[in-house]
């Protein structure tokens, strides 16, 4: 069936217990809870144990939105996570979080778009149902960040955290469901975040552990710019195509980063903090993670209601952004 609308039927998320706080940083690295507050609006983020991996919290955060979609695992015919830190390089996370939930019935894959891959995923997802190559989509979006970042580097050590979101879609009336999508990257930007060891490049050897190539390298401050000049172009890009405006949008929902790029997004669109869901005091930047982890904490929250705009954007290393708007 051609032009099928596709939506969210259900979500989930999970994360682990552990919490870092900014005092606990502060007794490794040179900051302070004032500085990371006043630059990030962070106050603490969750922090995977040792033996703790990413398809462990992907597995619950998906079972909860399949549940909650009133579907079984063996009626998701494709499986898409979204990560930049996967259980290991073969085979995807997907595959592996496939098994675990015993969705034999699809196809599964990773996407590495970094903090975009979640909306990658919608859109990708948006595409084969609308299309009839598929039914019910699972997208997930999972990190354990904590592992790839340098304790020494107080520029990305304070940001990042870890945890999973998922949203399983599906065929919706027409009345509801995604109305617009677009992603885009640009390599060009790559050393704005990057992580150089581990792949073909710099294979990891002794010395490139030692030297700390698989920790993530940042120029936060010209990443900021990108960021916020990206996700205000995305936003505007997916309401225009749905013929709507700003001041129509209920509810945005932007890739938690930075409260002061989330701010800077909202003020260049126009869209009033009122509107703006912000949840980075508690988890900090999950990448993927970050927005389905709020979009099932709003859905949790009763903060969305049937017929309601939203407006979800993202940016992240690659350097990839992109935008979905949806009626809920
Ligand atoms: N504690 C104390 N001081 C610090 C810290 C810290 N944790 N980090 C940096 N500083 C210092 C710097 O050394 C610098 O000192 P100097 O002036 O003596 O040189 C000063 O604070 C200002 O540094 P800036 O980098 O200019 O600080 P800025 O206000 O830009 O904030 C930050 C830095 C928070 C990283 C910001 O640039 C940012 O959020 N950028 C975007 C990051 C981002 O979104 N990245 C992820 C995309 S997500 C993904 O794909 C995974």
């Amino acid at each position: 069936m051609a032009n099928q609308r596709a939506g969210i039927l259900g979500t989930g998320h999970s994360y682990p217990e552990g919490i870092l706080t900014n005092a606990d940083l502060a007794k490794i690295v040179e900051t302070s809870d004032e500085w990371i507050t006043t630059r990030t609006g962070i106050k603490q983020r969750r922090k995977a144990a040792p033996g703790e991996y990413t398809s462990l919290f992907a597995v619950r955060a998906a079972r909860q939105a399949i549940e909650r979609a009133r579907l079984d695992p063996a009626d998701i015919d494709l499986l898409l996570c979204a990560t930049v830190t996967p259980d290991q390089i073969l085979p995807s996370t997907a595959c592996i979080i496939q098994a675990e939930l015993g969705a034999n019935n699809a196809a599964a894959m990773d996407i590495v778009a970094a903090c975009s891959g979640f909306l990658y995923g919608l859109s990708l997802a948006d595409a084969m149902i609308r299309t009839g190559q598929a039914r019910n989509v699972l997208v997930i979006g999972a990190e354990i960040l904590t592992q790839y970042v340098d304790y020494t580097d107080r520029q990305t050590c304070v940001l990042f955290g870890d945890g999973a979101g998922a949203a399983v879609l599906g065929p919706v009336d027409s009345n509801r469901g995604i109305l617009a999508t677009k992603i885009r990257s640009d390599g060009r930007y790559e050393e704005q975040l990057y992580s150089p060891g581990g792949g073909t490049r710099r294979k990891p050897t002794a010395e490139t552990l030692a030297a700390g190539d698989h920790f993530f390298k940042m120029k936060g401050n010209e990443l900021f710019k990108v960021a916020v000049r990206s996700m205000a172009e995305v936003s505007r890009g997916v309401l225009e195509s749905a013929g709507l405006s700003a001041e129509d949008v209920d509810l945005f929902i932007p890739h938690q980063a930075n409260q002061r790029i989330t701010e800077a997004v909202a003020s260049k669109l126009n869209v009033d903090m009122s509107k703006v869901y912000s949840n980075i005091a508690v988890h900090g930047n999950t990448s993927s993670a970050s927005i389905p982890i709020a979009l099932d904490e709003c859905v949790e929250a009763h903060r969305i209601k049937e017929g309601d705009l939203l407006l979800l954007a993202s940016f992240g290393g690659g350097v990839t952004w992109g935008g979905v708007l949806m009626r809920w």
